[in-house]
């Protein structure tokens, strides 16, 4: 019996695959954690690891119950002991208990975590949408002045800048206080009133439970009738409207293009204030490469303090798939520096003995292991993309002296086996 992966998750493998599934490499994967997690660094933010799974609780209480999130989409599970478990659907809210459970707030003033690993959400697979996907996420906690909100913004673009992603749009809103929304969520009600008829489904239903994401609805019956819909900036308190000009302000000095978009409300119930999100042009409808937003009254929410917070989470898989279809390039994949093809048992055992010598001085090395023929030995060491091949037998072990291939131009230097380790490392470092 064979068995085949679910639907909506996929497999991330050493070797490049079909060239539409070249995000899929892991080396690609390795390149950009590496790059988000030094940018993470250069900003001041600590890795937090917590579990794959939490309380169902938390995300109900966390995200919200009227988000697509919590009500359609967690893959919940009861344990052994009945308990309702649920695999974590995002970051913010998992951090957030961290945060209290380990009175991380009684440790100063100011907290900065970043976190990277998988999220679920059972959603209808498409294209860049899946049922487990991988996001980087950081979140401030502390301060609630808009450069904070800006040092996020910064960063995120900063991690898409130094992976090399072009033409991103930066759309900007803010969702007030709670006193704005209120007043927002009334003015909203009213204006749609007249046309509830007209509405989609799923938006008669939010019409009463959460009137705000409707603005989000992508259904073109929606859309047609938000055309003039009033505005949440027009409604805003002096102190919600004060914050989000000195945000767009300090954007501005910071020069980072950004786009007033006033139906950006985002689809997790916790949000306060700023709130942003980044598109790509190359990611069809799935285009939300990352988002955040403040949310200042999630860890009182969660049992703790009132503490403010902001944060954002970008798409890995997304991030990838922008950069391959804009052709950004990749570092090559770690291969190896020297591939040994041994002759015989003598030789065998030498490039053995040297192969362990080698990677202990951290030299990158391989070889065939197989005892098969040179031409099988020559087939691995493309395949392993090496930088030089040497075959090894009787005759180089009397003489003390090997060919040093370079595959790519083919040429050949005879080089002492005494001194292999010295070139390699002056190779290594060329
Ligand atoms: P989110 O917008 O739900 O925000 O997800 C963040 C990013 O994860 C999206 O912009 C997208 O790139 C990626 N993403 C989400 N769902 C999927 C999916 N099914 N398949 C592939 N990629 C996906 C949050 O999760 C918030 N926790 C962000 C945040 C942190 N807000 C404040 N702090």
């Amino acid at each position: 019996m064979q068995y085949s992966i679910p639907k909506g998750v996929f497999d991330i493998l050493p070797d490049e695959p079909l060239e539409e599934d070249f995000w899929r490499q892991s080396d690609h994967w390795q390149y950009i954690e590496e790059v988000m997690r030094q940018t993470a660094g250069d900003y001041g933010f600590k890795e937090i690891r917590t579990p794959i799974f939490e309380r169902t609780e938390l995300f109900v209480r966390g995200v919200g119950e009227t988000s697509d999130i919590v009500s359609k989409e967690m893959y919940t599970f009861e344990d052994k002991a009945g308990r309702s478990m649920t695999l974590r659907p995002e970051g913010t809210a998992s951090v957030i208990r961290a945060f209290v459970e380990n009175h991380l707030h009684q440790k100063g003033s100011l907290h900065k975590f970043f976190y990277i690993g998988p999220m679920f959400r059972y959603e209808r697979p498409q294209s860049g949408r899946y049922r487990q996907h991988h996001q980087f996420g950081a979140e401030a906690l502390g301060v609630c002045s808009p450069e904070q909100d800006v040092e996020l913004i910064d960063m995120v673009c900063e991690i898409y800048h130094r992976l090399g992603i072009q033409e991103l749009t930066v759309h900007l809103n803010s969702v007030g206080d709670e006193a704005s929304r209120t007043r927002y969520k009334e003015a909203l009600q009213a204006y749609l009133k007249p046309h509830f008829e007209k509405l989609s489904d799923d938006s008669k239903e939010r019409f009463s439970k959460n009137v705000l994401r409707i603005l989000d609805s992508k259904s073109p019956q929606d859309q047609a009738l938000l055309t003039s819909v009033p505005s949440i900036l027009d409604h805003l308190s002096p102190e919600a409207k004060d914050h989000f000009k000195k945000v767009c302000s300090l954007l501005e000095k910071a020069k980072i293009p950004y786009l007033i978009n006033p139906k950006l409300v985002r689809g997790l119930d916790y949000y306060n204030g700023t709130v942003f999100e980044i598109t790509s042009g190359q990611l069809g409808a799935q285009n939300s490469v990352g988002g955040g937003g403040r949310y200042d009254g999630l860890v009182e929410a969660v049992g703790g303090p009132s503490i403010p917070g902001i944060g954002f989470a970008t798409g890995m898989e997304r991030i990838l798939q922008t950069m391959t279809k804009q052709g950004v390039a990749f570092p090559p994949a770690p291969h190896p520096l020297i591939f040994f093809i041994p002759l015989g048992e003598a030789a065998s055992a030498f490039c053995f003995e040297l192969l362990c010598s080698l990677r202990h001085k951290k030299i990158a090395a391989d070889m065939d292991l197989s005892g098969k023929k040179v031409q099988h030995g020559l087939q691995l060491a493309n395949q392993y993309k090496a930088d030089y091949c040497a075959i090894i037998g009787d005759q180089e072990l009397a003489t003390g002296h090997v060919q040093l291939k370079h595959m790519a131009s083919r040429e050949v230097e005879t080089i002492a086996l005494s001194e292999i380790t010295t070139i390699l490392r002056s190779k290594r470092h060329a």
